[in-house]
C-alpha cells in the first residue's frame, strides 16, 4: 500500500486567536486542490476552537501540539484526548522535542499519552531525534531507537497503522539547519528497519516518517524525494500561508 504523504504544521506558542483563524482559512483554501496528499495544522490549544470552525468544511486535518493520558481528572493544565476530539481534533503531536527538553517530558510520559491517544481515537504523531552532542558523539541511532522502542511500547500491531513518527534532529529545529537530504533519508531507514524487527515487514513499509527540522519551501523538494521521509513536520514555515502552501505543493 502506498504511503500518503502529510504535510503537518506546527504552530506551537505563536499567533493571536485572529491569525491562526485566518492562517487556518488559507492553509484550508490551499489544500483545496489536493490530491493524494494530507494537511495537518496544529494550532495552540487555545485556538483550537476557532480554527476547528474555520477548517470545518475542508480537508485540513486539525492536531493537538500534546494531550493527557486519562479522559478526565486532576490534571491542571493538560487535555483530554476525548475533549480535544469533541473540538474537531484527529491528531495530536507526542514527544517533541521542546516537550521533552524544555518541559522534561520522558519517554514513560510520552508513551502514556501515545496510548491514551490511541485508546480515545487521536492520531498520534511521535516525534523523536536526538541532540547535537548525541550525534556528535556517535549516538544518533542509538537514541532514535530509544525513544522509538519506549514511545511504541504496548503499541499493538493493529494500532500501528494510526501511528506516524516523526524524526526531528534537535539541532535542526527553530535553527535553520536542515539535516541534509542523505542524514534525513539515513534515520527514516533505519526508524523503518526498527518497526520492522519490533513489528513486521509489511507494517513498517506502511507507516509514515515525517522529517522535521527547518523544512521550508528551498528544501521541501529534495527531502520529499527521498524513499523513506513521507511528509514534514513544519514549525516556523508553517506561520506563513504563502511558505506552508509551497510545502503542501512540494515537488
Ligand atoms: P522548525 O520546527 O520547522 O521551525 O524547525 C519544526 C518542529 O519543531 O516541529
Amino acid at each position: 500500500m502506498a504511503r500518503i504523504p502529510l504535510i503537518a504544521g506546527n504552530w506551537k506558542m505563536y499567533l493571536s486567536l485572529a491569525e491562526a483563524v485566518d492562517l487556518g482559512r488559507a492553509v484550508a483554501a490551499s489544500c483545496a486542490d489536493l490530491k493524494n496528499r494530507q494537511v495537518m495544522i496544529a494550532p495552540t490549544s487555545a485556538a483550537l476552537a476557532a480554527v476547528s470552525a474555520a477548517t470545518q468544511s475542508s480537508t485540513v486535518k486539525l492536531a493537538a501540539q500534546n494531550s493527557g493520558w486519562e479522559k478526565e481528572g486532576a490534571f491542571t493544565g493538560e487535555n483530554s484526548p476525548v475533549m480535544l476530539k469533541d473540538l474537531g481534533v484527529s491528531m495530536v503531536i507526542l514527544g517533541h522535542s521542546e516537550r521533552r527538553h524544555i518541559f522534561g517530558e520522558s519517554d514513560a510520559m510520552v508513551n502514556r499519552r501515545l496510548l491514551a491517544a490511541l485508546n480515545f481515537g487521536l492520531q498520534p504523531i511521535l516525534c523523536v531525534g536526538e541532540q547535537l552532542a548525541d550525534r556528535d558523539q556517535g549516538n544518533t541511532f542509538a537514541v532514535v531507537e530509544n525513544q522509538l522502542r519506549a514511545g511504541l511500547e504496548g503499541v499493538s500491531s493493529t494500532q500501528l497503522d494510526q501511528v506516524v513518527v516523526a524524526y526531528e534532529p534537535v539541532w535542526a529545529i527553530g535553527t535553520g539547519k536542515t539535516a541534509t537530504k542523505e542524514q534525513a533519508q539515513e534515520v527514516h531507514a533505519f526508524i523503518r528497519e526498527k518497526i520492522e524487527t519490533l513489528y513486521e515487514k509489511n507494517l513498517a513499509g506502511e507507516i509514515r516518517i515525517l522529517y522535521g527540522g527547518s523544512v521550508k519551501p528551498s528544501n521541501v523538494d529534495a527531502l520529499m524525494g527521498q524513499a523513506d521521509i513521507d511528509g514534514a513536520l513544519v514549525g516556523g514555515a508553517a506561520l506563513d500561508a504563502e511558505s506552508f502552501d509551497r510545502i503542501i505543493h512540494f515537488k
